[in-house]
Parts: structure tokens; sequence; C-alpha cells
């Protein structure tokens, strides 16, 4: 079952989108073998925890080499989206995934964006580009993917995130690279509670100048903090499938999501790493109907958030809603 409601898309690493089938066939695209232990036994991405799971991922990442092979991946995911009935999808670039297999900046976005545009003619679904940076590789390469954001605009390039592991560094250090992209007026995100706890929000929503938050569910462990996610507004980027299969949270009924609804905060569903995390945006919504009783008209509200956050142009912005009220 996918339920037909519209739905929208905020947080899901491009890289992370690529199914096991797609990365085996840009490693023979390439003559590349991968390491046996990418794949368990059925053919799927085998990892154990969180950094396991990273390590897993920059090696998978490793045969998207060119721009045709970021455009494949764009217009697979966004294509599978678009049958499951979303209408609008953000995706998050790692320019740093690119240059560790000699990528240019520029090259692995116009993959990206042909990617996009391919998927719109075909289906109609609206993507953009979040350029992110990778927390564990350091402020200076953070500093470094921002320049090349603001030195390079482009028309689908509408916001800057960091991803990567929370714990190392401190969002105070990237404040230089959130800073250079954020004073051209680009919107921000950053991931925040997820494998650390609402210290790591708090510390994040006060160095950055972000408006949404990637996962953000640990601040449930803060009610004082949770009441300023609400009263600011701030947008959580939640990604329930991939918090359980990461192991933050035991089962669905230990995860603070309605408790976080109804405390004010502003929800939406999200994929994360698709294929890592067994799940997809339709069965992200479809287990917010099973496992936390949404009805049609709760997950419409969670798709209109998503769009009030999205980082679009206000005429597309429009658009957008018109398809979730109509
Ligand atoms: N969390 C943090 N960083 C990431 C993830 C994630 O789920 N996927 C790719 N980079
Ligand atoms: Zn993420």
């Amino acid at each position: 079952m996918i339920t037909m409601v519209p739905k929208a898309e905020l947080h899901c690493h491009l890289e992370g989108a690529a199914s096991p089938d797609l990365v085996r066939k840009l490693a023979a695209r390439h003559a590349v073998t991968l390491p046996a232990e990418t794949f368990d036994a059925d053919g799927n991405f085998a990892w154990d925890d969180f950094l396991h799971f990273l390590k897993v991922y920059d090696i998978a990442s490793s045969v998207i080499r060119t721009p045709e092979d970021y455009r494949d991946v764009t217009y697979q995911y966004l294509m599978d989206c678009a049958a499951e009935g979303a209408i609008y999808v953000e995706v998050m670039s790692s320019p740093d995934h690119a240059a560790a297999v000699g990528m240019s900046y520029t090259d692995h976005l116009e993959g990206i964006a042909a990617g996009i545009e391919d998927a719109r003619s075909e289906s109609g679904i609206e993507g953009r580009i979040i350029v992110t940076c990778v927390r564990h590789l350091g402020p200076e390469r953070g500093v470094e993917v921002a320049r090349q954001v603001v030195a390079n605009p482009h028309k689908l390039v509408t916001g800057f995130g960091m991803g990567g592991d929370e714990n190392a560094f401190e969002p105070r250090d990237f404040a230089p690279a959130f800073g250079i992209v954020h004073a051209t007026g680009l919107p921000c995100t950053v991931h925040a509670g997820e494998v650390a706890g609402a210290q790591s929000v708090r510390a994040a929503l006060e160095a950055l100048p972000v408006q949404r938050l990637g996962h953000g569910v640990r601040a449930m462990e803060d009610p004082e903090l949770v009441r300023e996610l609400a009263d600011r507004g701030i947008v959580l980027e939640v990604c329930p499938g991939s918090n359980i299969a990461t192991g933050v949270y035991g089962s669905y009924s230990d995860h603070p999501l309605l408790e976080l609804r109804a405390a004010g905060c502003r929800i939406t569903l999200n994929s994360d790493d698709p294929p890592y995390f067994d799940t997809t945006i339709g069965r992200e919504y479809d287990r917010a109907s099973a496992v936390f009783g949404f009805d049609d008209a709760s997950l419409r509200e969670v798709t209109l958030t998503a769009i009030e956050a999205a980082f679009v142009d206000e005429e597309t912005r429009e658009n957008l809603r018109q398809k979730v009220v109509a």
C-alpha cells in the first residue's frame, strides 16, 4: 500500500538514494570491483551501525564518477518518488563525494540538474538541490564547499546543509561555512539531534543560521528546547525509518514524532538514505499512517508543512500548494 496523498521530501542524500542494483551497474560501467562486504547475501547494502553505515555509504558512492552517473542516480530516484505520489523532492548533494572520485563541483551539479530536468519533463515532479558539506571532514572543507556554492550560482541549488558524523567537531566550527552561503540569501539546514542529543541541537541552533533541522528528534530530551523549536517554527526533517534502522530508537513506540508534533513542532516525513534504511518516501507516509495513526488529512498537512518549508521560490511554492489542496 502506498497512500496516494501528494508527498514532499526535504531530506534525502543523493548518493544514499542509489539502489544496490544501480550501484552495481555503475561499478560495471567503470569496471570497478566493490569489496564483497559492501553487500549482504541478498544483495542489499551491508552495515551494522551508524559509523559503519557512513563508511559503506562512502564506498558505494565511489562508483558515481561522471555527470552521467549523477544524472542517472538523480533521475531514477526522482522517478521512483514520482511513482509513489511525490510532487516535490529536495536532494542533498555532496561535492566532497564527487571530489573523492575526481569530479568537479560544476560537473557533479550539471549531472544532478540533468536528472532533475529529465524527471520533471517525464513525471512533473519538482526537484531542488541542497548542497551539503560533511561534518567529519572538518570546517576547512566546509568552507571550501560553501565557496563553491557561492562562486557557481545555479537555479536548482536553493539551499545549503551539513551531514556526516554529528559527534565530530562543534556546530560553531562550521559558522564560517554557513555564513558564506547564508550571506548570499540561501537558506540552510543542518543534521542535529540524530546520533547526538538535545545539547547538539541547541549548539547547532545557536551557532548556525538554520531554519530547518535534519532529524532534530532528540530535542525531545529537553522540553525547554522543544518549546523553543515550536516557538521559532523550526521545521524538523524527521526520518523515522532511518532512526529505527540506525538504532537511534529501538522501536516505533519509542520514537518521539507524535510527542514533538503534539508540542507544536513542525514535522515533515523523509527517507534519508532509502535503500540503506529499507525505506522510500511512500513507505514513510504509509508507516506514519500504520504506526503513528495519521489519517489522510494529517498526511496532507505533513506535505503542506514540507512545502511551506521548501527551499523554493514563491511561485513554485504556490503551484505545489495547489496540488495538495486540490
Ligand atoms: N546522517 C548523517 N549524515 C549522512 C547520512 C545520515 O543519515 N546519510 C549520509 N550522510
Ligand atoms: Zn540525513
